[in-house]
């Protein structure tokens, strides 16, 4: 049996990207998925997992449709993992031509998001005294250089949203994480890769990490199903960054130091 066998899995943001990915290697890793995103994409995501997926078509930043997700799968028994990756990048506005609107459509997202789904989680998976909880931050959230300033504070308040529920959640056995992911080619970055392969410069993405490439969906996804399994029980409060080892260096002209 996989390491998730028997658990109960909501992934929301599962459309695309790392959240599709995981969706995959969860149910492949055996557990039952509830897969969330407010595209109709989902839809084919539980098709091609069958039996084990459950789509639902919804807004991850909006209240009422998180906590009817989070009912509708607690009616059928104990929620044991809660992942919250939808997430949006908010374009890449400057700072003097942003708007209060774009600050707050890339919050309510990103991180009222994350909120949401963590406390309807938690409130369920308190009555079965377990659970792990996984929130998708970014590179974006530790320091500047991957993102407009909206999205990369977002990322920052995720960051610390899991340090803090890693206390609130105290003595309740649910633990709480997040991964910090470099450059990913899912649909958010799509655009990039396209045009860097068009100009003929795709080596040049990742180039600054040491392993001076982008990543798969499937390279932060095993992280995801790690993190959220038994084998990770003593991991609790954490960033982990899966970035090729990017956010371990401060910027550095390459080649002038080593
Ligand atoms: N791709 C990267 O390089 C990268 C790097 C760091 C962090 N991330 C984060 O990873 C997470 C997943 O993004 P991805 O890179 O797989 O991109 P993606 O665009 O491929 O997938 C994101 C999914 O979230 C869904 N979504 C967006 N807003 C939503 C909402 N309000 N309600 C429901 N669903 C919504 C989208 O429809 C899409 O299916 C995001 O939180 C993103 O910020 C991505």
């Amino acid at each position: 049996m996989g390491k998730l066998a028997d658990k109960t899995a909501i992934i929301t943001g599962a459309a695309s990207g790392i959240g599709r990915a995981s969706a995959l290697l969860f149910a492949e890793q055996g557990a039952r998925v509830f897969i969330a995103d407010r595209s109709e994409a989902v839809r084919e995501v539980a098709a091609e997992i069958g039996d084990a997926a459950a789509a639902f078509i919804g807004d991850a930043g909006d209240k009422t449709f998180i906590d009817g997700l989070v009912a509708a799968v607690t009616a059928h028994g104990p929620l044991d993992i809660a992942f919250a990756n939808a997430g949006i990048s908010g374009g890449m506005n400057r700072l003097l031509d942003l708007e209060v609107s774009e600050w707050e459509e890339v919050l309510r997202v990103n991180l009222i998001g994350a909120f949401l789904l963590v406390q309807a989680s938690a409130r369920e998976m308190m009555k079965a005294g377990k659970g792990a909880i996984l929130c998708t931050a970014s590179v974006a959230g530790i320091r500047s250089g991957a993102g407009g300033s909206p999205y990369s504070a977002s990322k920052a308040g995720v960051i610390n949203f899991v340090q803090t529920s890693a206390y609130q959640l105290s003595g309740t056995g649910i633990r709480i994480n997040a991964i910090c992911p470099g450059v990913i080619e899912t649909g958010m970055t799509q655009p990039m890769f396209d045009m860097a392969r068009e100009r003929g410069t795709e080596g040049k993405i990742g180039q600054l990490n040491p392993l001076k490439r982008a990543a798969q969906p499937i390279e932060v996804a095993r992280l995801a199903a790690f993190l959220v399994s038994d084998d990770a029980s003593y991991v609790n409060g954490q960033a982990v960054a899966v970035d090729g080892g990017l956010s371990a260096s401060h910027p550095v002209v390459p080649g002038k130091i080593w």
